[in-house]
């Protein structure tokens, strides 16, 4: 497989790949272990139909269900885009602008589930001239960065991860009753050690406090950890061209979308999600 590292601790690209093509066990391993490595991987130049999308992410695992209130809603695909069905771009007070708003936070797809997805696998459809990156941050690296004194208070710690957490800061009325009823807070493991290549803090927008602490210590606590982070350097950030094909890993990595910049342009991108086999800790 050829590849080529992009970021310093993570992602990487696999340079020829067609994802269209019947895939041999051998080969999905290869890149199971690739993504565990790199957390980021990179695919140029697919052209796929959502179909094949769907067919290739499941040689990974079982695909999550788009949850309620996101389009795509009830099938194993979601779509993200800026625009309306006739083509014509969104105001900025639309639900989809604003979670679009929400997506520019750091933050690991579908945290806020008792058992949390594996992967994310992004097809990039129609992509804005300037802006609209997607930036992935090594939690890996983030972990590494920490004092040992300030990695052994957290080892065991439990935060609770609540969707409607992040979304309530851009507008309380984001998140709505059906969407809170859906998706009640649960626990997660702080940091998580999930292969050999180490331990990775488990953080993002959908967390909103360390459990079994009071609102001042957990929110000291978390700016304490949030203060090693270097999102600069220990992230890697995409300018997407029409047919990227990118798979992250949700354990190792948070992500965020970047600002499009100027006129807002057409932006339309195509999710599928894997989902994970366990849960972080074993008492939700
Ligand atoms: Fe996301």
């Amino acid at each position: 497989m050829i590849t080529n590292k992009l970021g310093k601790f993570i992602a990487i690209e696999i340079k020829d790949l067609d994802v269209r093509e019947v895939i041999s066990k051998e080969t999905i391993n290869k890149i199971s272990d690739i993504l565990t490595e790199y957390s980021v991987v990179v695919i140029r130049n697919q052209n796929i139909t959502n179909d094949e999308h769907i067919k290739f992410s499941e040689n990974f695992g079982n695909l999550e269900l788009t949850k309620v209130g996101t389009d795509g809603s009830g099938s194993k695909l979601i779509i993200l885009r800026n625009f309306d069905e006739s083509g014509n771009i969104l105001l900025p007070t639309d639900r989809q602008r604003l979670n679009n708003l929400a997506n520019q936070e750091w933050h690991s797809d579908s945290s806020f589930k008792q058992i949390p997805s594996k992967l994310s696998i992004l097809s990039a459809k129609i992509i804005p001239s300037n802006g609209g990156n997607t930036e992935f941050l090594s939690m890996r690296a983030s972990y590494n960065a920490l004092p040992q004194d300030l990695k052994i208070k957290i080892d065991d710690k439990v935060c609770w991860h609540d969707y409607s957490h992040g979304r309530s800061k851009i507008d309380p009325n984001l998140v709505t009753p059906e969407e809170k009823q859906a998706l009640p807070p649960v626990k997660q493991k702080l940091v998580l050690c999930e292969n050999k290549h180490g331990k990775s803090l488990y953080l993002g927008a959908h967390c909103r406090n360390v459990d079994g602490m009071s609102e001042n210590d957990s929110n000291a606590l978390l700016a304490e950890i949030n203060s090693y982070i270097d999102t600069e350097k220990f992230s890697y950030s995409h300018v997407w061209e029409p047919f990227d094909l990118i798979m992250w890993d949700n354990r190792a990595v948070l992500h965020r979308a970047t600002p499009i910049k100027g006129k807002i342009e057409k932006r339309l991108m195509v999710r599928t999600t894997v989902a994970g086999q366990t849960p972080t800790i074993n008492e939700n």
